[in-house]
């Protein structure tokens, strides 16, 4: 899949109420995108997916739901004020804004070429230079002056070697007042990730679920960030929805827990969303990638048609949040084991997915130009298909529309279904084959002699004929 599919399956979004661009009859706002009639049904299908995994078929797991707005001293203790910045730069010609890792990132054989020509040192394709300046650009308070150029940093925009400013860093988190002015008020964050609500919650939700070590907790919401660059349709926005899981281990069981979970994640993208195994892999952060609460981090990446992207992170927090927690609220964040009477700070292993990212994924997997037939085809399993079956009336009139419409109603109760009865019956089908349905149901007049109806399969177009009291049990 090449960079063009994105703006296929954009456009797909849009004409077929999937994303819709926010904002749009004000000119939109960037990187802002409102989800449509199909695309809250896709979303809420993930998500639920995602959560019976999570909870219902793990026993020693719970959901909660905490606030977006906390006390702004838990950003204090988690580190994000200090901490949750991305290094930016601006190109001096063309105005151009960068964040100084994606450059690197995306240039690192280059730039170490360039550095070993410039120092006049053996490129022995060791990364110990590139390690060394991307700790000097990337960590907060280093002076990063010329650096860039140095190591011959193309601005993609214009293909030439940028005039870099200093890097500087930028904080993600976006700031507001809570109460009825900013001068009264209090100033707090929006949060940019779920996780701090697990932790600060953790002994209660512990307590009240009288839950004993390893255990997990789940969570789902929206969170923010004030990206930079924000790019590729849904894939980085300032505004997008986590499926976070915190497991709490104890200290010496963390190596093993992280392999658990890194296998359990991968398998429900396989399993459970159908993703194709050759189009995801692992990638393990290296030191200077860690975030500032990470020992170990693993992302599982998905080949999108602009390249391999992260859809989720499996990190090792280890006890910083809760040690960090206790240390600045003067609670005691300690987990008490009963049966050796013991007190002791627990790690956590999280499993952190990126709702909208997973959502782009789950599409560019389906979606299939299928040339031999001239149209396109959303191949989406059917427990993600917004609508299970389309059901036509062959022609509007010899009470086949009312016929049809008994059937929909029916049916409708048990599984979500569309009724359609515009235009022509191949036309109809392409309609919902580019909506991901997975089965047509049509009505003729045929069905008014023997009340059999014929089934059409989206991605075989195979028709089958059968009567219509089947049709449930087709589907199931
Ligand atoms: N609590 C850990 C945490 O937030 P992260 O790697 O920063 O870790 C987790 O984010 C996931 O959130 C990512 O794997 C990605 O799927 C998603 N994500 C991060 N930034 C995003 C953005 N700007 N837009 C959409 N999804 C994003």
């Amino acid at each position: 899949m090449s960079e063009k599919h994105l703006d296929k399956i954009i456009s797909l979004c849009k004409r077929r109420g999937f994303v819709f661009p926010n904002s749009e009859i004000y000119g939109g706002l960037k990187a802002s995108y409102d989800y449509g009639p199909m695309g809250v049904e896709l979303k809420k299908s993930i998500s639920e997916l995602w959560w019976k995994e999570m909870t219902q078929l793990h026993q020693n797991i719970v959901g909660i739901d905490s606030a977006i707005m906390v006390h702004p001293d838990v950003w204090k203790a988690s580190g994000h004020i200090e901490n949750f910045n991305d290094p930016m730069t601006d190109n001096k010609d063309n105005k151009k804004r960068y964040r100084v890792d994606d450059l690197l990132y995306q240039q690192k054989n280059k730039v170490i070429d360039t550095l070993c020509d410039s120092l006049n040192i053996k490129n022995t394709n060791d990364n110990s230079i590139f390690d060394q300046i991307a700790h000097t650009l990337l960590n907060k308070g280093s002076d990063g002056e010329g650096i860039l150029e140095k190591a011959g940093v193309v601005d993609p925009h214009s293909g030439s070697v940028g005039k870099w400013t200093i890097p500087v860093q930028f904080n993600l988190m976006f700031k507001t007042d809570s109460g009825p002015s900013e001068k009264t008020g209090k100033e707090i964050y929006l949060r940019p990730e779920t996780a701090q609500g697990i932790f600060i919650n953790y002994l209660l939700i512990q307590n009240s679920m009288r839950l004993k070590i390893p255990f997990g907790i789940a969570q789902i919401g929206k969170v923010f960030r004030n990206e930079i660059v924000a790019r590729n349709f849904i894939f980085r926005t300032r505004e997008f929805e986590q499926m976070e899981m915190q497991y709490f281990v104890h200290p010496s069981k963390d190596k093993e827990n992280i392999e658990l979970w890194k296998q359990k994640r991968f398998d429900f993208y396989l399993n459970q969303l159908g993703i194709s195994k050759s189009n995801l892999q692992f990638y393990q952060h290296d030191d200077t990638e860690l975030a500032h609460y990470a020992k170990d981090a693993y992302d599982i990446q998905y080949k999108f048609p602009f390249g391999w992207g992260e859809i989720e992170g499996i990190h090792n927090r280890t006890d910083f949040d809760l040690k960090q927690h206790e240390k600045l609220s003067g609670k005691n964040m300690t987990y008490f084991d009963s049966a050796n009477d013991k007190k002791y700070h627990p790690y956590i292993i999280e499993t952190s997915a990126g709702l909208n990212r997973v959502f782009l994924m789950v599409l560019c997997n389906a979606y299939f130009e299928d040339t031999e037939n001239n149209r396109v085809v959303l191949k989406l399993p059917f427990a993600l298909a917004p609508n299970k079956a389309v059901i036509c009336p062959l022609v509007k009139k010899d009470n086949l529309p009312e016929r049809a419409m008994n059937i929909f109603s029916n049916l409708n109760k048990q599984y979500p279904c569309i009724y359609d009865e515009q235009g022509s019956i191949g036309k109809r089908y392409y309609r919902q084959d580019e909506a991901g349905t997975p089965f047509g149901i049509t009505i003729d007049h045929q069905t008014l002699e023997d009340n059999t109806v014929t089934i059409r399969e989206r991605d075989s177009m195979k028709q089958t004929r059968i009567n219509e009291n089947k049709i449930s049990d087709f589907l199931k």
